[in-house]
C-alpha cells in the first residue's frame, strides 16, 4: 500500500533537542527516529513511501538518502490534514496509509492495519481525555473521534495510524480548527461518515513528542538488537547481555557493559567504566575513566571524560561533562521526574528521570544536576556548581 509519512513539523516539545535538527532525524538506537517508521511501514506492506517535508527538510531527506522514497513539500506547518495534501499528487488512485513520522508501533499492530481497509489504529490507555476518543459501534467500525473529551466513553483512542480509501484524496481540504489548523482527524471523520471505517487494535505504540519519549524509544528499539562486536574490545572488558559495539568503536580494560547498549563507529568507552540499562553511546561519544552511565542516549561526540554519573538523560551533540559531575535522577518524595516543556512543568511519569542536555553544554567539574534539570544548547555551568534550575546558554 502506498504511505504518506508526515515529517514536517518542528519538534518544538523536543526543543533543546530539536534546536539544531528537526525531530524525525533525532537518534533512536541504531537509525534516526524517521527511520524507524519508514522501515516500519515497509515491513508492514508499503510498496511506496511519500515522506512529507517541511521544517529542516534538507535534514530529514539527508537522514532518509539511502531509503527507497518519494519527498513532498509541505511549506508550511498548518497542520497534518495539509501535510497529507502536500503529498497529494504524488498519489495513486488506490487506498493508502498515512503514519506520523515520530510515532512507533509494534510490527503485527502495524501488518493488522495495513491488512484491515479503511481504518485507523486505536490503542486502549489510561488518561483517554488527553487523546482523540474513538466511538465504536458493535461491529467495531469507528462512528466518531472525540478529541479531549472532558468525560470519555471509552478508553480507546487514537493512535495516529490510517489506512484511508482512494476517495479520501478529495476530502483532505478540511476546515480550520479551533486551534487553528487542518486535522487529518477531520479527515477520518469524514471517512467515518462515507466508509465503514475499522478501529484496529495497537498493541504498542510511542509517540515520540517529549526528551523522556526519546529515552522510552531508545529501550525498545535497543532490544531488537542482538549482540554483535565488531569494534576493539580489550580482553578484560565484561560485556553482557545484548551489547553492540560497532566497528570502530573501542572498549577499554575494566569496562562493565549491561546490555542492552549500543556503542556506535568511534565512540570509546573506559577504561573502568560502567554502562549499563538501555544505553545508546553516539558516533565518538567517549566515555572515560570511572564513568557510570545508565539508561541514557549520548548523541554523537558527547564526552563524560571521568569520575561522573549519567543516569536516565539525554546529552546532545558534542556535550561536555567536566570530572565529576553528577546527575540526579531521583526524587526525596519518590514522585514522577517533572520536565519543563514550553514553559510548563509536565510530568515525565517516570519515578527516575535524570537531565536533559542542548548540544555543546558544558559542565564544570563536580557540577550537581538536579532532576529534570534541562540545559539549553550551549548552556555551561561554574565548577562545583548545584544546578536546580532549567538554564539557557549563558
Ligand atoms: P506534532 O507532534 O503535532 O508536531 P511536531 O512534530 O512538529 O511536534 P511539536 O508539537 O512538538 O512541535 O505532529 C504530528 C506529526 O505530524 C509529526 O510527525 C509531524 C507531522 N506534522 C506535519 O508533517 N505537518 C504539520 O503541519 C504538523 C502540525 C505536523
Amino acid at each position: 500500500m502506498q504511505t504518506v509519512v508526515l515529517a514536517a513539523g518542528e519538534g518544538t516539545r523536543m526543543r533543546p533537542l530539536t534546536d539544531r535538527r528537526p525531530k524525525p532525524t533525532l537518534p533512536v538506537a541504531d537509525r534516526t527516529l524517521v527511520e524507524h517508521v519508514v522501515d516500519g511501514a515497509r515491513r508492514a506492506g508499503a510498496e511506496r513511501v511519500v515522506v512529507v517535508v517541511g521544517y529542516a527538510a534538507d535534514a530529514v531527506r539527508q537522514a532518509l538518502d539511502d531509503r527507497d522514497v518519494t519527498f513532498a513539500v509541505q511549506e508550511r506547518q498548518r497542520g497534518t490534514a495539509d501535510a497529507v495534501r502536500a503529498a497529494r499528487d504524488e498519489l495513486e488512485d488506490a487506498p493508502f496509509a498515512v503514519l506520523n513520522g515520530d510515532v512507533l508501533y509494534d510490527r503485527d499492530s502495524l501488518a493488522a492495519l495495513y491488512d484491515a481497509g479503511p481504518a485507523v489504529g486505536a490503542a486502549r490507555v489510561d488518561d483517554p481525555e488527553n487523546y482523540g476518543v474513538l466511538e465504536t459501534d458493535a461491529d467495531g467500525h469507528v462512528r466518531s473521534v472525540v478529541e479531549k473529551p472532558a468525560n470519555p466513553t471509552s478508553n480507546l483512542v487514537n493512535a495516529g495510524a490510517y489506512v484511508f480509501p482512494a476517495a479520501a484524496r478529495d476530502w483532505l481540504d478540511v476546515g480550520e480548527s479551533d486551534r487553528g489548523e487542518y486535522e487529518l482527524t477531520d479527515v477520518l471523520e469524514r471517512a467515518c461518515d462515507a466508509v465503514d471505517v475499522r478501529a484496529v487494535a495497537v498493541e504498542r505504540w510511542l509517540d515520540v513528542g517529549r526528551p523522556w519519549e526519546l529515552l522510552a524509544a531508545t529501550e525498545w528499539k535497543l532490544g531488537d538488537l542482538e549482540r554483535r562486536l565488531d569494534g576493539d574490545v580489550h580482553p578484560d572488558a565484561d560485556l553482557r547481555g545484548s551489547v553492540v559495539v560497532e566497528d570502530g568503536a573501542t572498549v577499554d580494560a575494566g569496562v562493565v557493559i549491561e546490555g542492552p547498549a549500543l556503542v556506535r563507529a568511534g565512540a570509546s568507552v573506559g577504561p573502568n567504566a560502567y554502562v549499563r540499562g538501555a544505553t545508546l553511546l553516539g558516533e565518538g561519544a567517549n566515555v572515560g575513566h570511572a564513568v557510570e552511565i545508565k539508561n541514557s542516549v549520548l548523541m554523537a561526540g558527547a564526552t563524560v571524560g571521568h569520575l561522573s554519573y549519567v543516569g536516565d538523560s539525554v546529552l546532545g551533540r558534542d556535550v561536555n561533562f567536566g570530572a565529576g559531575t553528577t546527575v540526579a535522577n531521583l526524587r526525596h518524595d519518590d514522585a514522577a521526574v517533572r520536565v519543563r516543556v514550553k514553559g510548563e512543568s509536565s510530568s515525565t511519569g517516570r519515578r527516575k528521570f535524570g537531565v536533559v542536555c542542548g548540544d555543546a553544554v558544558k559542565t564544570g567539574i563536580d557540577t550537581a544536576l538536579n532532576a529534570g534539570v534541562v540545559l539549553g544548547t550551549g548552556a555551561r555551568t561554574e565548577p562545583g556548581e548545584t544546578v536546580r534550575r532549567d538554564r539557557d546558554r549563558s
